[in-house]
């Protein structure tokens, strides 16, 4: 998609049962967003449209069916969505998709011995999310790619239901991050690991000039709380083996700046909303009452919040569990203000729809509702391990005039 062009899309439902499909990071109408209330019925189709108001980024789309979501993507209802704009397309960064722009998709999966995938929500895996042992990149295992330039770019999206990476090359070498969730860096940061919660994407570019071969991997997590030992310690895959053709043509330098956005500005905010993420492990071994966001489980029919349309506001979310957490917001891309009274470190510092909280943390963010008034249809916040998403840690937000 480009910014500001008008897109229609059919979706048409042929999967045997009820799904929607959601727009994750986009700015759009509440009826075009794909919710939980956009239904479409086993063989329907759905085709909503609207404008592209989007920085250039990567975006992705889902299943958001309630409560199978963490199901229906497991079994494969996900894909990217890439978005162009003009400032974006002026810089000189490698952009031949599939040539020195590449997409990495990272979906972990259990196997059943005869090949299908294996899903649970049974005890641990409802508590902590699906996760499996074999990592799956853009679907395959352990792929190779071939660099026929000096430079690549590489946009990453854990497309995980559960499980949270740190992503680095083996022999330590280090990259440079461009982008967040919804768009470039101001400027490029230099780094040698970096960490994905689910949904939640990086661009970083990768420099092959030495001509060695670089393996990206993931390396055990850092804390992900005290129930972190409870996850299985197979935390470290083989993502991809980028090896350097002798052929290869030399990238242009990488810009300074990339974009310029503005400074985030807490005093614009007419008010502060809180949350609180929660999990109680009686209400867990009880079957219900375990995922709440402000006390409550995610009901369909209840608005949780109401928004006003062209007004900023920070939202303050605590995590009160014993495990980390990635909230992520519909409509809005949004600025992180700060963690437990921090700014954010520099990787973080871009457009966000998907922010990953520690256990005990508090963070604040910036965020605007505009362009879209719905009084009826609503927007949803919540837990993007999606186990947790369809355990009800889910809430409805609407903006109204
Ligand atoms: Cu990626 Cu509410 O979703
Ligand atoms: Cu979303
Ligand atoms: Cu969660």
């Amino acid at each position: 998609m480009k910014n500001g062009e008008n897109v229609a899309i059919n979706v048409t439902n042929t999967i045997g049962e009820p799904s929607t499909l959601h727009w994750h990071g986009l700015h759009l109408p509440a009826r075009a967003d794909g919710g939980p209330h956009q239904i479409i019925e086993n063989g329907d189709t759905w085709t909503p449209a609207f404008t592209v108001k989007q920085r250039a980024s990567m975006f992705w789309y889902h299943s958001h069916m309630v409560p199978v979501t963490g199901r229906q993507v497991y079994q494969g209802l996900a894909g990217l969505i890439y978005v162009d704009d003009d400032e974006v397309s002026k810089l000189e960064l490698p952009s031949n998709y599939g040539i020195d722009d590449i997409p990495l998709v990272l979906q972990d999966r259990a196997f059943n011995d005869d090949g299908a995938f294996y899903y649970n929500t049974s005890m641990m895996s409802g508590m902590m999310g699906m996760r499996g042992n074999t990592l799956l990149v853009n679907g395959t295992v352990r792929p190779f790619f071939i660099a026929r330039t000096n430079k690549i770019r590489l946009r990453i999206l854990n497309g995980s239901n559960a499980r949270t990476y740190t992503i680095g090359f083996d022999d330590g070498r280090t990259f440079h991050q461009i982008g967040t969730d919804g768009g470039l860096l101001e400027q490029p940061y230099e780094t040698c690991q970096i960490t994905l919660a689910p949904a939640e994407r990086m661009q970083i570019i990768v420099d092959v000039t030495d001509g060695n071969p670089a393996r990206l991997r993931t390396f055990a997590s850092p804390n992900q709380g005290m129930m972190g030992g409870m996850i299985a310690n197979n935390s470290a895959f083989e993502i991809v083996d980028i090896l350097p053709d002798s052929g290869r043509t030399v990238s242009p330098a990488l810009p300074d700046r990339l974009i310029q956005l503005p400074k985030p500005d807490p005093s614009n905010a007419i008010r502060t909303r809180r949350f609180i993420m929660e999990m109680r492990m009686g209400g867990m071994m009880m079957g219900g009452g375990a995922f709440s966001i402000n006390g409550k489980t995610m009901d369909i029919n209840r608005i949780d919040e109401t928004v006003r349309i062209n007004t900023t506001e920070i939202w303050q979310i605590d995590n009160a569990s014993m495990m980390a957490h990635p909230f992520h917001i519909h409509d809005v891309q949004f600025r992180i203000l700060d963690r437990n009274g921090r700014p954010p470190a520099p990787y973080e510092t871009g457009l966000k729809d998907t922010v990953f909280i520690q256990p005990q943390e508090r963070v604040r963010l910036l965020l605007e509702f505009s362009d879209y008034l719905d009084p009826d249809r609503p927007y949803m916040y919540h837990c993007h391990i999606l186990e947790h998403e369809d355990a009800g840690m889910m809430g409805q937000f609407t903006v109204n005039a």
